[in-house]
């Protein structure tokens, strides 16, 4: 992070209605790219200074825990050259952004499947989250090789482990129980999730936490999310009314009190 000046703790205010948990569907690298006719992955590079802007801004707006789609699951079946990219820029962004991180007080986590990737990279990753381990301005989660179904059905094959080495009953197994053996286990479940690129879906991103999550679509490549247009989904999730599954206070009817 170049700009040391808009240092996180500027902004460290907590503005108590911003969300706690933001997930973001970083989407549209490619389609940013193709418009400008430059190669794909020119719009990756550039999804790299759209994510550090991202983390400096979510910490500035008081966001607690930000999760970002990084490489999914399905990613895999991209050209062999683009995964390549992929992976070559999350080792650039680790090696030349973690001393910053570290300072900042930001705390790298990383959930998804490390079991395919490259040792080179499951070091890196290890590193980032051991050196920022103390950290607690900021969770910054990387979901990497991730994809919902996949966590989910690891969870729940973890709980039937348990159940067959009888350490716990199938009666146990209630919904806080299960959220404990998913990647998220150490964070509140997502109160946003932007996708950016018009596109709107989950796409297999935190499909369990997300369960009463607002969903902030919107219509730019995500080369171009900027601390503007972060602040414009803030505002629209601060306009929405949450129920969960309830009502209102104002919407209960009203009970007839003799006078
Ligand atoms: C979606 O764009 C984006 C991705 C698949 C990867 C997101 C990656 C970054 C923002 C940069 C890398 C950051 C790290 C930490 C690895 P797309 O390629 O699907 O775009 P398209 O839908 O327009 O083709």
């Amino acid at each position: 992070m170049k700009d040391k000046q808009a240092s996180f703790a500027e902004g460290a205010s907590r503005d108590l209605r911003a969300p706690l948990h933001v997930g973001v569907i970083m989407d549209g690298n490619g389609r940013w790219a193709a418009q400008r006719g430059l190669p794909r992955f020119e719009g990756h590079r550039r999804g790299v200074e759209a994510l550090r802007r991202t983390v400096r801004a979510a910490a500035d707006f008081g966001v607690r825990y930000l999760t970002v789609y990084s490489f999914s699951s399905e990613n895999w079946s991209r050209p062999p050259a683009e995964i390549t990219e992929l992976m070559g820029l999350l080792k650039f962004f680790i090696r030349s952004d973690l001393r910053t991180l570290e300072q900042e007080g930001v705390r790298v986590r990383v959930i998804g499947d490390r079991d395919n990737l490259k040792a080179d990279i499951v070091a890196l990753l290890d590193e980032a989250e051991a050196r920022t381990r103390h950290n607690s301005k900021l969770d910054l989660i990387v979901a990497f090789n991730y994809g919902s179904r996949q966590e989910i059905v690891a969870a729940a094959r973890d709980l039937a482990r348990e159940v067959a080495a009888g350490k716990i009953s199938p009666d146990d197994i209630d919904e806080t129980l299960f959220a404990s053996r998913l990647g998220t286990r150490f964070a509140p479940d997502p109160d946003l999730i932007i996708r950016t690129s018009g596109e709107m879906r989950l796409s297999n991103f935190l499909m369990w936490q997300s369960a009463y999550s607002e969903l902030v679509f919107l219509p730019i490549y995500w080369p171009d999310f900027d601390r503007q247009a972060f602040q414009a989904a803030l505002e629209t999730f601060r306009a929405r009314e949450r129920r969960f599954g309830g009502v209102l206070e104002s919407e209960k009817p009203k009970v007839m009190t003799a006078s």
